[in-house]
């Protein structure tokens, strides 16, 4: 093994592909309509033809499923909906025969108001130790009928709910999801034994939940600004987001990891561009997610802008950058990229206008950012279904949403179900192949013609072309640090990977000369010397 093979081995996270499985919408082993383990067991094949080389498996501990799994209620064991401990160790052991590592995520900003330590807080007087793992305070007002700040939930609504006795719990999120006072010693320890039972069982990485907020400004000042989540663009003093201290937290976890051996932490750290890097000092993330990309609207500029300083912060902390299109909290790209830039997707759903989408040059497009986000350098995250070029459910019947955004923002956003529809992996039958019984959420008819059977054999569909770019990166691209800009023109993306490969992709609206050199793959299926609006493509020189 050389030296670079070494470093490619032990930094695996580095330059890999990482397929993200929100595993209630994966597949469904049992048949009771809800994804589980005995399902992606079942589906190991299908990932590792895919090419990818680790896979992040949302929460799948047990959990009310207030909040799809992001509300724990025992870190140590799995949902039963979900399978068992049991199976989870056969799975991480079959996936690591086939070179595939398993990153978990990890929930520390909260629990759910079903954890143990919860309820023996609320069965505590006010002021009692028990109630301070959590952030419990009197009201405000007179009798204390006011909360304690003017903070604001993410899911919307106030960040405090009042408990029988008087008191009132922080909870960032939703009421079912109280915070936890990461200045009490319990807490640090409890999560330090977390890590431990998860290494211990060989998770090779943690996504961390929320990374970001679990820091809370104990002076309690009211705030400006309601909490959005998702949104980069916020100042540094903010009572709860992105600060100083969430980083000796974040050293204490590193320790732990340290204790073993090629293990991995990625953070979801929703900062601004100039604070990330913090969060990468080299004994705090080895990664975090860069969502600029998933933000930004289709324009050449823009993206070369996004990419451009993405790459530059990364470089400035020797972390390798990530690259996200879509996951289990955004409305899927393949649709984002139909809606006219400056779309606030989030609202869509419910204001429309519904004709402004054009879901064809959604998933031409989408085709085209595929070849992008696969040949940049570092890893790429693929949420499930994007290779598949799934669109958002958008029009889901308001009467079953499941997101708890739609009831706590008064009906203003549908939330995030639409991505979270289950996968099609049949042309027909029961669920489309996702199970044999109705799937917790309801699929549309499109599905059938987007599933694995219809795509598998046909060369031109989307998931033809992720296999093959998945292979192509391996064979030419994975370990090639080198990445230059190269300008095409305004309405061009362009960039050189080491020597001899350059990727362009027209976003402009009209067709260009296609650059010399032999095509390795083109998001267009039939690629002409002229390379069409909203395609991509891979060139080698071979001079
Ligand atoms: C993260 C998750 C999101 C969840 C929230 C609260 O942002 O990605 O799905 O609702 O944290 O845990």
């Amino acid at each position: 093994m050389t030296k670079h093979d070494a470093t490619a081995a032990t930094e695996w996270w580095r330059h890999g592909i990482v397929y993200q499985v929100y595993l209630r919408s994966f597949a469904d082993g049992n048949g009771d309509g809800t994804g589980d383990v005995a399902g992606l067991r079942n589906k190991l094949g299908y990932l590792n033809e895919l090419g990818v080389d680790a896979l992040w498996i949302n929460p799948w501990y047990s959990s009310p499923l207030k909040d799809g799994g992001y509300d724990v209620s025992d870190y140590r064991s799995i949902d039963e909906r979900f399978g068992t401990i049991e199976e989870v160790e056969l799975f991480i052991a079959e996936a690591h025969d086939l070179g595939i590592k398993i990153i978990a995520d990890l929930v520390p900003n909260h629990t759910s108001d079903q954890h143990c330590w919860f309820q023996e807080a609320l069965a505590a007087a006010p002021s009692h130790p028990a109630r301070d793992r959590y952030i419990f305070r009197p009201g405000k007002g007179p009798d204390g009928s006011e909360p304690p700040t003017n903070w604001t939930a993410v899911f919307g609504g106030s960040a405090w709910e009042r408990v029988a006795d008087g008191e009132w719990y922080l909870h960032i999120f939703d009421t079912s999801q109280p915070d936890l006072n990461w200045q009490h010693d319990d807490v640090r320890a409890e999560f330090d034994d977390i890590f431990r039972f998860w290494l211990d069982r060989g998770i090779d990485g943690f996504r961390i939940d929320v990374a970001h907020g679990l820091v809370k400004d104990l002076s309690f000042p009211d705030v400006a600004e309601s909490a959005v989540i998702l949104e980069s663009e916020r100042s540094t003093d903010h009572p709860f987001w992105d600060r100083d201290g969430v980083h000796e937290i974040i050293r204490r976890w590193r320790s732990v990891l340290d204790e073993y051996d090629n293990r991995m932490m990625v953070a979801e750290a929703w900062v601004a561009a100039d604070r990330l890097p913090l969060y990468l000092r080299p004994d705090e993330y080895h990664q975090s997610f860069n969502f600029d990309l998933l933000t930004t609207d289709w324009d050449a500029s823009q993206f070369t802008e996004v990419i451009k300083s993405s790459v530059e912060a990364a470089n400035s902390v020797n972390a390798p950058s990530t690259w996200v299109l879509s996951n289990h909290d955004v409305m899927r790209h393949a649709t984002r990229y139909g809606l006219p830039a400056g779309t606030k997707w989030r609202k869509w759903p419910v204001i429309g206008p519904y004709e402004a989408l054009d879901q064809i040059k959604g998933t031409r497009r989408a085709r085209a950012a595929a070849l992008i986000s696969l040949s940049l350098p570092g890893s790429t995250y693929i949420y499930q279904g994007e290779e598949l070029g799934l669109p958002e459910v958008w029009d889901l019947p308001e009467d079953i949403l499941d997101d708890p955004t739609w009831e706590r923002s008064g009906h203003t956003e549908k939330g995030r179900d639409g991505c979270r529809v289950p996968l099609p992996w049949e042309i027909d039958g029961p669920s489309f192949g996702f199970g044999s019984g109705a799937p917790w959420m309801p699929q549309p008819a499109s599905f059938g013609s987007l599933s694995v059977a219809a795509q598998v054999e046909d060369t031109n569909s989307m998931l033809s072309l992720y296999r093959r770019a998945i292979r192509l990166r391996r064979d030419h691209l994975a370990h090639l640090e080198d990445f230059s800009l190269v300008d095409l023109g305004a309405d061009v993306l362009a960039y050189a990977r080491g020597a001899d490969i350059l990727v362009v992709a027209n976003m402009g609206t009209k067709p260009i000369q296609r650059p010399e050199g032999k095509v390795l793959i083109s998001s267009d299926p039939q690629p002409g010397h002229l390379l069409q609006p909203d395609s991509s493509v891979w060139i080698v020189n071979e001079s």
